[in-house]
């Protein structure tokens, strides 16, 4: 009897764990990061992609990227057209054979435990993190992002 009550609790455990991870929406968990930690330079301000890749050596030059401060704009570099973008760019490198972050990884935080908190975050949100490119992302591996608004 204890055992499939210790059983039952660990279940009600994982599965609250569970929907906790999926519930990770833009609104409510990832714009208060990305408004700390990216907005300075990803702002309603800064150019829109089209634009910035006009100009991308003297925009990187000011320290000014991309737009990406609206749901819209974000999950562009999640999925279509800037497939991945995201995920390489804040990646910290560790499941790579080169070990090699991503250069937005160090923006995420102001120390190890702050960026892979919020790194966490992000891969919860994304559902599917993986760092290929275009024609490499399966149609699966797009319809398994989950990018809940
Ligand atoms: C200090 C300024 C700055 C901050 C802060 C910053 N970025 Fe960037 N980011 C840039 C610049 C400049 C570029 C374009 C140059 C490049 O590709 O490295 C860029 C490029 C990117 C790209 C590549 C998009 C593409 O399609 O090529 C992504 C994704 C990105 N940033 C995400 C983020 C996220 C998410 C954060 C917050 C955790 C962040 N950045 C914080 C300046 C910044």
């Amino acid at each position: 009897m204890k055992k499939v009550m210790v059983g039952t609790a660990l279940l009600t455990l994982t599965l609250v764990l569970q929907a906790q991870a999926s519930d990770v929406s833009w609104q409510k968990d990832v714009k208060p990061v990305f408004d700390r930690q990216c907005a300075s330079c990803h702002g309603a301000d800064s150019p829109e992609h089209e634009v910035f890749a006009g100009d991308k050596k003297g925009f990187t030059g000011k320290g000014v990227g991309m737009r990406m401060d609206t749901y819209n704009h974000l999950i562009t570099h999640v999925g279509w057209p800037y497939n991945g973008a995201l995920m390489r760019r804040l990646d910290d490198g560790s499941g790579k054979a080169d070990k090699k972050a991503g250069n937005m990884y160090e923006h995420l935080g102001a120390n190890e435990n702050e960026r892979q908190a919020n790194l966490a975050l992000f891969k919860d949100w994304v559902g599917n993190w993986n760092l290929k490119r275009g024609k490499d992302v399966s149609k699966e591996e797009l319809s398994s992002l989950k990018v809940k608004y």
